[in-house]
């Protein structure tokens, strides 16, 4: 189990409300937040037009808003506030004394829903 997540950072690199990003492997770049002490962690390419700056996102109540056009994705599920439309890969953060670890996903880079 353990050996699916790999080690990001340490708890004190993620200040809160301020991105940072980071290679999770070869494929994938994420963006980690921290909101009310939790950390999440989401793709850093952004599923509207591939523009990897999420991490320079602009954090509103539990929402990241895309630098590029703005568009708002939630940081647990990565949905738009509507439901529809692109959404932002999300991915499960295991924290182990002050490590940061994330899991590596399954899927596919990007995800729709029509
Ligand atoms: S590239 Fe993110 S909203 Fe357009």
């Amino acid at each position: 189990m353990k050996n699916e997540f790999v080690k990001i950072c340490r708890v004190s690199d993620v200040y809160n409300r301020k991105g940072k990003s980071f290679r999770l492997d070869d494929e994938n770049e994420i963006a980690l937040f921290k909101v009310n002490d939790v950390i999440y962690a989401v793709d850093n390419v952004c599923p509207h037009n591939h523009t990897p700056q999420i991490y320079d996102g602009y954090i509103e109540d539990m929402y990241v808003a895309c630098p590029m056009h703005g568009f708002r994705f939630h940081l647990e599920t990565g949905e738009q506030p509507t439901k529809a439309g692109c959404r932002l890969r999300t991915f499960e953060v295991m924290i182990s004394g002050d490590e940061v670890y994330v899991k590596k996903p399954h899927k596919k880079r990007f995800d729709f829903h029509f």
